[in-house]
């Protein structure tokens, strides 16, 4: 905190302002002597034009001289922004009729009276000065404190608009991780009897062959068997079975065959998400997706049957984040499915059209750009509504359904995290398309 000891008032500069040359004399004399600096003026508007240039710290003001007077000298002088806060004593004669309410009222200090007792001069002009740099060093810590008040709030606001973003990658990579670990825990619970069932099928396919070659060399050899045996098979359709099973066994085959492919699917989706990127096929991702998102396209009480249209072009591998990638496929396919929600209908008329789903991708071999382009007929965005659409918690879907945070990650992952861009076309009521860039590195 302040002390006395750190104000120096001995470096300060008083302006005497007094038309008689006999006090100005006096006045000067023992101010001097005390160490300060002196300016002298003789009239009112000589003494603003000093105080004006000079900026002294104090000013001892004659009340009664020619010209304006020191009240109406005091009144500018407080009315000037550049001498306003320089204290005022006035100097006045006793016999005068000075109001000292209106002197104070006008700005000034403190007044004294002549003939001067010069040691209350002085004692006056120091508690003033000390009450002026007082008060300087006030305003200028304020100044500062306030500096620091304003600095330390950006700062807090700073940190909070990171807080909130990190916040909102942690809750998406939660959600990514927990869903890619569910994930990933299905694919691996449907592999273990996945394959206990292929290696039986095998060996079970081959007994019932062996058993009906067994069968048909019986009826050779035994062309007129007993006729229990040709009831039963005639009751069995013995005939049949020889023709159906091995039919069978190939359709349950390619039936094994899918459910390995959507185990494999599965496992691609739930790609942990690596530190470092890795080469990855975009059609896998989007097939992954698109895998996991089949139950959404099927009609329900939001919207008839989606048709998915894929026009995949030859793409190379790309280095990419696989988890983070599938995430935007994610959020990009979700939405354009939500598209047709009869929540949104209003806004929506689908007459005959079919809802449709066209994914096309192509590489641009120029620009080294592989770009997916996901297009719906759903109901479309708004002018206004698109200038928001990328924004962090802007949704237009009911409460519970949408976070409005789908979108904004996507950037993040496409524009930080992966170079590209993604961006959209949109008509109100027809559809709407998105499109991802991905450079090649
Ligand atoms: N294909 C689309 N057709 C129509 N509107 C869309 C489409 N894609 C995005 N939008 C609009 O952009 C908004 C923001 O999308 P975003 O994916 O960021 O959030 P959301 O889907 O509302 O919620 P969530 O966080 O669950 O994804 C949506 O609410 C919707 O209004
Ligand atoms: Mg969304």
């Amino acid at each position: 905190m302040t002390n006395n000891q750190s104000i120096n008032i001995y470096n300060s500069t008083i302006l005497i302002v007094d038309d008689n040359q006999t006090n100005l004399k006096m006045l000067s004399n023992a101010i001097s002597e005390s160490g300060w600096e002196i300016l002298v003026a003789t009239d009112g508007e000589s003494a603003i034009e000093q105080a004006e240039y000079a900026q002294p710290d104090l000013i001892l003001l004659d009340v009664m001289m020619p010209g304006i007077d020191g009240f109406k000298t005091c009144q500018l002088l407080k009315k000037n922004q550049l001498t306003r806060d320089i204290p005022v004593i006035f100097l006045t004669a006793l016999s005068d009729k000075f109001d000292k309410v209106q002197g104070l009222l006008i700005g000034g200090i403190d007044y004294i009276t002549k003939p001067f007792q010069i040691e209350e001069v002085l004692a006056r002009i120091q508690v003033h000065l000390k009450i002026r740099f007082l008060t300087k060093q006030l305003a200028e810590q304020n100044q500062q404190l306030e500096k620091r008040v304003e600095e330390r709030t950006q700062e807090l606001s700073q940190t909070l608009e990171e807080l909130k973003q990190s916040q909102i990658q942690l809750v998406q990579q939660e959600k990514l991780s927990t869903l890619g670990q569910l994930v990933a825990g299905v694919a691996h619970e449907i592999n273990n009897p996945l394959g206990f069932i292929t290696g039986n099928l095998e060996f079970i396919s081959n007994y019932i062959q062996s058993l009906i070659t067994h069968l048909q060399l019986y009826q050779e050899i035994y062309p007129n068997p007993d006729d229990k045996i040709v009831k039963n098979a005639r009751l069995i359709e013995l005939e049949q079975i020889f023709q159906d099973v091995p039919k069978m066994f190939s359709s349950v085959n390619m039936g094994l065959e899918r459910i390995s492919e959507i185990s494999d699917s599965l496992r691609t989706f739930a790609r942990a998400d690596t530190s470092h990127k890795v080469s990855f096929d975009i059609h896998d991702g989007i097939d992954s997706t698109l895998l996991i998102l089949k139950h959404r396209l099927k009609a329900n009480n939001q919207h008839p049957e989606i048709v998915v249209i894929k026009n995949y072009g030859s793409l190379p591998f790309l280095d990419c984040y696989p988890g983070q990638i599938n995430q935007v496929f994610m959020n990009i396919i979700a939405n354009a499915i939500e598209a047709f929600d009869a929540d949104n209908q209003s806004k929506l008329d689908l007459g005959n059209t079919t809802p449709e789903i066209i994914i096309t991708t192509v590489f641009e071999p120029g620009e080294k750009l592989i770009i997916t382009t996901v297009k719906d007929n759903g109901t479309g965005i708004s002018p206004e509504d698109s200038q928001k659409i990328f924004k962090q918690y802007f949704t237009t879907k009911p409460i519970g359904k949408g976070t409005g945070l789908g979108l904004s990650i996507s950037r993040q992952i496409i524009e930080d995290k992966h170079q590209g861009k993604i961006y959209f076309n949109s008509v109100l009521g027809k559809g709407t398309e998105f499109i991802i860039e991905l450079p090649v590195a």
